[in-house]
């Protein structure tokens, strides 16, 4: 599967001593690639979505996490492992709804855990194994979403996206993107329509860029517009990414995707949410558990205008997630299958498709 993307959304370096990332909020214009190897870096890289996506900070949490490790000054393993679990708490800290972050974490504190009996220097060795695997997986979940994705699309299409789900909030691929570069491969000669996202403009920013670079048709809309074009008869499908499925089906993904399940349930449009299994969150029941990320006001009152657009002074309100109703989604589609409601069962099915890992959200 081709993207129109020449470099990696995130990465360790040939020396290993440090992250590499695209620069996400430089992005369309600039393409800036960032050497992270601090700490403080990688965290506040995830915290400004210099690199971010549930998938990809996952990925960078690990390799982060695993840079950490790697400055620890120490051959007794008590201290060690005292040492990487706050350092693994503190890139935890850096955002809260995507659970990808604290399940990527959690796989590099087991890998310190079960090693207790071999060397410091070992054990950093299993850590770098363990990030690149995780890493690895990502892109192989990716691909299988992309190809259950491609079934339920049809040649010539129009389909709707929020936010960016693409390769730059994953490996490689993407989630949402993922049945759109395999459809548009195989010449199905679909189009795709880009919400902007408010009010950080995945969207425009990113998903336009990504898409456009692959040659895939793709128009830009406000986010008001996706009713205006789907009353339009121009969308037969919704595809959007997620950050943190519950139990019963319920998906947080970026604000403004829960109008967009709203809109069409209206139109009769189906909606599908991809998931890679490493976002259902088994310890959540419905929605109203999973913890929503609120951002600072100053993101909406002038952060990409020219000059601020409010007063002053007047109250904001930023949430950066929404849930979406387990009633609005069509099917959830995983690197397992395509799960369908009643999803407390068929969700369960997916995650006994994943091998090993037990899911441990924070
Ligand atoms: O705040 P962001 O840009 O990290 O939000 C990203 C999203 O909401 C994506 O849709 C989600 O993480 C899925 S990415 C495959």
């Amino acid at each position: 599967m081709k993207t129109g993307l020449t470099y990696d959304t995130v990465a360790l370096n040939e020396a290993g001593d440090a992250l590499l990332i695209i620069d996400q909020t430089k992005l369309p214009n600039e393409e800036v690639i960032l050497a992270l190897k601090t700490q403080k870096e990688i965290h506040d890289a995830i915290y400004l979505l210099q690199v971010r996506g549930a998938p990809a900070i996952g990925v960078a949490a690990a390799y982060g996490v695993y840079l950490a490790a790697r400055e620890m000054d120490t051959q007794d393993y008590d201290t060690f492992a005292k040492q990487f679990h706050d350092a693994a708490a503190y890139l935890n800290s850096a955002r809260p709804t995507a659970v990808n972050l604290s399940w990527a974490l959690r796989r590099m504190e087991d890998v310190v855990a079960e090693a207790k009996n071999c060397s410091v220097a070992k054990i950093k060795e299993l850590l770098k194994k363990e990030a690149e695997e995780i890493q690895e997986e990502d892109i192989n979940i990716c691909r299988m979403i992309g190809e259950y994705g491609l079934t339920l699309i049809k040649k010539g299409d129009g389909l709707l996206t929020h936010c960016n789900a693409g390769q730059l909030a994953t490996s490689r691929y993407g989630t949402a993107t993922a049945p759109m570069y395999l459809a548009h491969e195989k010449g199905y000669g679909i189009h795709v329509f880009a919400d902007e996202t408010r009010p950080l403009l995945q969207g425009a920013r990113l998903t336009a860029y990504e898409l456009n670079k692959a040659g895939i048709d793709v128009t830009l809309i406000c986010d008001n517009m996706a009713s205006m074009v789907m009353r339009q008869g121009k969308v037969q499908a919704v595809f959007v990414g997620c950050d943190r499925v519950a139990m019963n089906g319920d998906a947080a993904n970026k604000i403004g995707t829960s109008q967009v399940a709203i809109l069409a349930k209206h139109y009769g449009i189906p909606f599908y949410v991809c998931a890679p299994s490493s976002t259902i969150d088994e310890n959540l029941t419905d929605g109203s558990q999973i913890p929503i990320e609120e951002r600072p006001g100053e993101e909406i009152c002038s952060m990409w205008y020219e000059k601020r657009m409010t007063p002053e002074g007047v109250k904001t309100y930023n949430p950066a997630f929404d849930v979406t109703d387990h009633t609005l989604i069509s099917a959830i589609i995983t690197e397992n299958g395509i799960a369908r409601a009643p999803y407390e069962t068929s969700l369960r099915k997916m995650l006994e498709g994943k091998k090993g890992h037990k899911m441990q959200a924070e």
